[in-house]
């Protein structure tokens, strides 16, 4: 064939359209071809093979240029063998491509690197959903309340419902937001993408902001992101929170003149290229794509946004927004609860998404808000009885039962359309600065805040704390861009061992045996990177273990400062071990990086299952030094690769002990290993939440007092956190360890076999989900619900519903 002819196909089946999002049909089945390298005809080679293989040539996937679709019509196709090994079309390409004809297409089937079959799977929302009565006390920032009435001239009848905005029980207790209002700071010009169920665009509170050029449906690939399942009532919630109208339907948005998209992805089975696609749609318009939703909260999944969609999200950050990048903001998940932990979910712990935990209406930490290192701020939504109230589907329907850190994501959503609203300049990292500077610490008597050598606080419960809408625009206005992204990437690789094992610390609990492997970071390399400010960092790591809940891991900076990145998953047996997984943690920020990283792992619970250490890399992100010129030299390791080859002196120094002390910690942990504690019966929202009409009081009230059981919970909660201070001091005692010398400066070292006694008690994510619940108010009936009737409970669905279940109410409803 002649290239010519490839030219005319491409004209006239139109592929070189900008934006397309290709319809997905239910009776076909549909396969991505990446052709890593850009040019004028990388297409043509994705067209060639596509039609070689007989599919059908479907174009772009979204907005990836290295990314394109075709489809075979599923009949062609045996059922059981679609998207597995032994998919027909995918050894047929391998096949040709082992082939080598060197014909003259043969420089086509090189280029495509990878064909991918597309299978759809169901993406699931973050609802934790408890019930309690809804408050009615008003007290002290009543004031505030109906000075913003008045002076803004606010007529919503819901706006006194709405505490997350102004607090008139527990002053101060909010966003913070109406003296932003009067200034006349409300979202003006600022798009949000709600990536969710669906958006009632017909709602009377959300039709004049509703951006319809934004929003697309990809679960039925539809121009509008209607809502069709009787609970496709979560992506509207979500809207109302952010651009509500002020008008006299329910309460207000937080960026009440700002502009949402619909996006729906979650009411059914989507692809991967479809996510991708969504993630990318009209991300020259869409400005935040808020995110409540994630792999499943179950304390046991480990997953991430690979291949395209890791793609999507880089693409997203480069080419978004006219380069500055889209803003990504994630809830971190309400899987605390089952042990559940934000960084062992790709989405949360990416250096990419502002990452959102939930805080209740008493600044505490609610039991379903999952902690992690990655975690940058919290802010207000259910817990402690408490509820978000926004808008519901329906022209004149309202919500007084939203909340979860699905409701958080939006409320942080709202407060940076604000942000965005005063300075739109501001890239995806500086938003990220900005959250760190402003953020404001509470409930500071919690043991897990600790002082930074910034002089700021974080707690991994709390990331840097609450947003501040009035601070964080404040901060905006006058805010400096930084400069571009730099790294540093630094493999730490044993070069005797193969794998080291990691020693067990489940039988004597008086003794923690971390195993530790260190990595220097000296100046040279810092000044080669050009790297200035320290932002992320990204611990990647390979360990095989039998029981992969039982490793804990933690990275302790050369100032002591400890960040949590793996902590024990009780209900997390699975047996693949941790795969190259990025832990992600932001507790370093701006943290002067030279000097001695330490990555301690441990082994705790189940002395019947082992487990060994490979190797990590630390990689170190930041701002670069606008002086610094030439190329930045990101590996600074491997250009000294050469002078290993020679034999690795003093591998093995000799050890020294330091004698640990017991964990009070410990004991809790070891018991709650195989019931997972408390978990909530049902977090979805429900048809039966009070969906109640503007018009109407709240009546139906009553259904909502549910006998509440906390019976479920274990008393772990009464571990101490003193271990938690010591760890920090014993970090910095603990001097030890072989240097395998690399080059000049380098120093990576492993303790191959060689284990150190460590003060240092670990945390379980269950012990940290509790604790800090109110104190006397603690768990009270929160979120643990009654058993319903059989039949309101198979309403109310799981809130992960499987992929089965959904389909089958798919099909309940269109039938
Ligand atoms: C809330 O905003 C006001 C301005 O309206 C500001 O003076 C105050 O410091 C803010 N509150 C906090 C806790 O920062
Ligand atoms: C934002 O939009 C509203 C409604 O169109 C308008 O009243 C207000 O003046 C605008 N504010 C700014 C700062 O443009
Ligand atoms: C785990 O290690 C212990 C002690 O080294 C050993 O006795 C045991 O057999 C190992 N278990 C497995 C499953 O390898
Ligand atoms: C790290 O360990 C993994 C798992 O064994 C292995 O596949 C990978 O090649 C190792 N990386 C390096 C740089 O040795
Ligand atoms: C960059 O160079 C200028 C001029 O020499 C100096 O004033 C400034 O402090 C330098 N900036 C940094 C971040 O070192
Ligand atoms: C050293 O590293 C460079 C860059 O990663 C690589 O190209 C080279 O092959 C390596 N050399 C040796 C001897 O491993
Ligand atoms: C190895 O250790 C010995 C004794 O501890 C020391 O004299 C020597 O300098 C060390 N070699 C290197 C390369 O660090």
């Amino acid at each position: 064939m002649k290239p010519c002819f490839w030219v005319w196909l491409a004209i006239v089946t139109n592929v070189v359209s900008a934006t397309n999002i290709i319809k997905r049909l239910p009776d076909r089945h549909y396969y991505t071809l990446h052709v890593p390298e850009v040019d004028h005809d990388t297409h043509i080679a994705a067209q060639h093979v596509a039609i070689s293989l007989g599919g059908q040539f479907e174009g772009m996937v979204g907005e990836l240029k290295t990314y394109y679709m075709m489809s075979v019509p599923k009949s062609s196709l045996n059922k059981r063998s679609q998207g597995d090994d032994t998919d027909p079309i995918v050894t047929a390409f391998q096949a040709r491509k082992r082939f080598d004809k060197r014909d003259e297409n043969q420089r086509l089937w090189d280029r495509v690197q990878r064909l991918d079959p597309q299978v759809p799977r169901q993406r699931t929302k973050r609802a934790a959903l408890p019930r309690e009565p809804p408050f009615t006390e008003i007290s002290k920032g009543q004031a505030v309340m109906e000075d913003a009435q008045r002076v803004l001239d606010i007529k919503d009848p819901g706006f006194p419902r709405q505490w997350h905005l102004v607090n008139q029980e527990v002053f101060g207790n909010d966003i913070n937001v109406t003296d932003v209002w009067k200034q006349d700071i409300t979202g003006n010009g600022t798009i949000v993408a709600i990536l969710d169920d669906g958006l009632d665009y017909e709602s009377k509170d959300l039709a004049e902001n509703f951006y319809a050029a934004g929003s697309y449906d990809f679960n039925d690939h539809e121009d509008l992101p209607t809502p069709k399942l009787f609970d496709d009532t979560h992506g509207t919630r979500c809207a109302g929170q952010i651009a509500a109208q002020k008008n006299d339907i329910c309460g207000i948005g937080i960026a009440y003149n700002s502009r949402v998209s619909g996006i729906r992805i979650l009411s059914g089975e989507i692809t991967d290229a479809d996510e991708a696609s969504a993630l990318n749609y009209k991300y020259q318009e869409n400005d935040i794509f808020s995110c409540s939703w994630g792999p499943p909260d179950n304390g046991e999944t480990m997953e991430a946004p690979d291949g395209i969609l890791a793609d999507a999200f880089i693409n997203g950050i480069e080419n978004g927004r006219d380069g500055k990048g889209s803003i990504y903001v994630f809830a971190t998940g309400n899987g605390a609860v089952s042990g559940d932990n934000c960084n062992f979910d790709g989405y949360t712990n990416s250096i990419y998404t502002i990452t959102v935990g939930a805080i209740d209406h008493n600044n505490a930490h609610p039991p379903y808000s999952e902690s992690c290192s990655a975690q940058m701020v919290v802010t207000y939504s259910s817990g402690g009885g408490q509820f978000i109230y926004t808008t519901n589907v329906g022209k004149n329907v309202c919500s007084d039962h939203h909340g979860g850190t699905s409701a958080a994501a939006p409320t942080a959503a709202g407060v940076f359309a604000l942000v965005l609203s005063v300075r739109p300049e501001l890239t995806w990292r500086d938003l990220q600065h900005l959250c760190v500077q402003t953020a404001i610490p509470i409930s500071t008597d919690d043991e897990d805040w600790k002082e930074l050598p910034s002089g700021r606080l974080y707690n991994h419960k709390y990331g840097y704390g609450k947003l501040d809408a009035h601070t964080i625009v404040e901060a905006a206005k006058t805010f400096e861009l930084v400069n571009k992204q730099t790294r540093l990437e630094l493999p730490v690789v044993d070069p005797e061992h193969e794998k080291i094992p990691i020693p067990d610390s489940s039988k004597d609990e008086k003794k923690k045996q971390a195993l530790e492997s260190k990595v220097q970071v000296t100046d040279e390399m810092v000044k080669g990177a050009g790297l200035l400010r320290l932002e992320h960092i990204t611990a990647t790591v390979n360990i095989e273990h039998e029981r992969r809940g039982d490793i804990v891991i933690n990275l302790q900076s050369p100032n002591n400062v400890i960040s949590e990145l793996a902590t024990m998953r009780p209900a997390d047996k699975s047996s693949d071990g941790i795969v190259d997984w990025k832990f992600m943690t932001v507790k370093h920020w701006e943290e002067n990086p030279v000097g001695e990283w330490i990555l301690q792992v441990y082994d705790v619970s189940h002395p019947e299952t082992n487990g060994s250490f490979f190797n990590w890399t630390l990689t170190l992100f930041g701002e670069m030094d606008p002086n610094f010129t030439g190329e930045p030299n990101y590996t600074p390791l491997a250009e000294k690769n050469q002078t290993t080859t020679g034999p690795i002196e003093n591998l093995s120094e000799t050890l020294i002990p330091t004698t640990a002390s017991s964990s009070a910690a410990e004991s809790s942990v070891s018991q709650s290993d195989d019931t997972v504690i408390g978990r909530p019966t049902r977090v979805k929202p429900s048809v039966s939440d009070t969906t109640i009409a503007t018009a109407s009081s709240n009546d139906d009230d009553d259904d909502l007092k549910e006998t509440q059981t906390a019976g479920s919970v274990s008393p772990a909660a009464q571990a101490s956190n003193d271990e938690e201070e010591e760890g920090r001091e014993a970090g910095s005692g603990t001097s030890t360890i072989i240097y395998a010398l690399v080059g000049s400066g380098a120093i990576i070292t492993l303790a191959g076999g060689m284990y150190v006694q460590k003060r240092k008690g670990w945390r379980s994510p269950v012990l940290a989900s509790t604790e800090n619940a109110p104190e006397g108010g603690r768990l009270t009936g929160y979120e643990f619900q009654v058993l319903r009737n059989s039949e309101e409970q198979e309403e109310d669905g799981d809130e992960r519903p499987l992929l089965t279940e959904e389909e089958s109410r798919r099909n309940n409803v269109s039938s």
